[in-house]
């Protein structure tokens, strides 16, 4: 595999969390990008790591084999086989690792072992035209980073949250207001139609970089159990605590990027992972950027919650790198 190449074949899985996930990318081009999503977990209120791992093993060959076809390619013409090796579920991550990892085998192909979180930043070389260096904030269900990108592999962690990830933030508080999960998206819808000055819940003043949600979410828990009859007054303000919540969550997230951004004089700024589906912060990120003349990148929805695009995208740079991962390289379900 070291002779130069014309054309790079690379069928990419993710199977982190509750999405089971097949693309396949030609020369940086995505020509399939399919994502089936467990819906078992709803009924539980949050992903049953046991269940998501058996949901994999269901999908995934129909998964593969859809995208194959949508891609007009069959497993002979593929160059190399990616997968997410973590962070994520670690029963989840083993369906799609091992998968891989037989395909390779069976194809005599390397394997390429991807970083979930460096995948979701990814997804901004998809559809845009990438600029560097610039500073991307990852929301995900899991995770609340800055990065400062430097180049399409030179990642470089700022900061985290010291609890909760925002979307963690969102789901719980959904819980706490009796919707299903995940919460993040129906919390948005509800927050449209909502007064965000109705309640003022506590932003969390930390250190630069820094994010924690843990008090906010004890701050909602304990003014529901004020109210006379939590359960009607829900109810009857569902709309203007959901908006007063989102904005709670989506204020530090903005103060912090604009903060990373003058700081390394960065021009150029990034939102990526499933909270950047998030109506308030897709317009605050926006009107940051018009305030400072900053470029934005805000992703597509399809590219924003876990796919498998994203994926392909890493391997992509990866494989131009002949940046291979060996067959015994295991998953890892943590970062640190
Ligand atoms: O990146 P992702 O698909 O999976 C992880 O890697 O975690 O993110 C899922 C998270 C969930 O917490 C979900 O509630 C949240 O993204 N989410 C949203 C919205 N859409 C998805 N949160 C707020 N507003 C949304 N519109
Ligand atoms: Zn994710």
């Amino acid at each position: 595999m070291t002779e130069k190449q014309d054309t790079i074949n690379i069928l990419a899985i993710e199977s982190s969390c509750d999405d089971t996930a097949a693309a396949v990318i030609q020369n940086g081009k995505i020509l399939a990008n399919i994502v089936s999503s467990q819906l078992i977990h709803q009924q539980y209120g949050g992903v049953i790591p046991e269940l998501a791992g058996r949901a994999h093993q269901q999908n995934i060959v129909k998964v593969v084999a859809k995208a194959l076809e949508k891609a007009e390619m069959s497993t002979d013409q593929l160059h190399a086989v990616a997968y997410t090796q973590g962070p994520g579920l670690m029963g989840s991550l083993l369906v799609g690792s091992q998968f891989a990892k037989g395909l390779c085998l069976a194809l005599n192909r390397p394997s390429i072992g991807v970083n979930h979180l460096e995948a979701h930043v990814a997804a901004h070389y998809i559809e845009q035209q990438q600029r560097f260096p610039m500073i991307c904030l990852l929301v995900s269900g899991g995770h609340t980073q800055l990065i400062l990108v430097k180049s399409e592999l030179d990642m470089t962690v700022l900061g985290s949250t010291l609890d909760d990830a925002a979307g963690e933030a969102f789901d719980k508080t959904a819980k706490l207001l009796n919707l299903p999960y995940p919460g993040g998206p129906l919390i948005d819808q509800y927050a449209e139609l909502g007064n965000d000055k109705a309640f003022e819940f506590p932003v969390a003043k930390l250190e630069d970089y820094q994010f924690s949600y843990s008090g906010l979410k004890t701050a909602l828990l304990y003014f529901l159990q004020k109210q006379t009859d939590p359960s009607a007054f829900i109810e009857n303000h569902l709309n203007d605590i959901c908006a007063s919540m989102r904005k709670a969550i989506v204020k530090p997230l903005i103060q912090q990027l604009e903060k990373a951004a003058l700081a390394h004089n960065v021009q150029t700024i990034a939102i990526a992972g499933g909270v950047s589906a998030n109506a308030l912060l897709r317009r605050s990120v926006k009107a940051l950027g018009e305030k400072h003349q900053w470029r934005t990148l805000i992703p597509a929805f399809e590219y924003c919650t876990d796919n498998a695009a994203m994926i392909a995208m890493v391997a992509h740079y990866k494989f131009l790198n002949q940046d291979f991962t060996p067959l015994n390289a295991l998953p890892f379900s943590r970062m640190d």
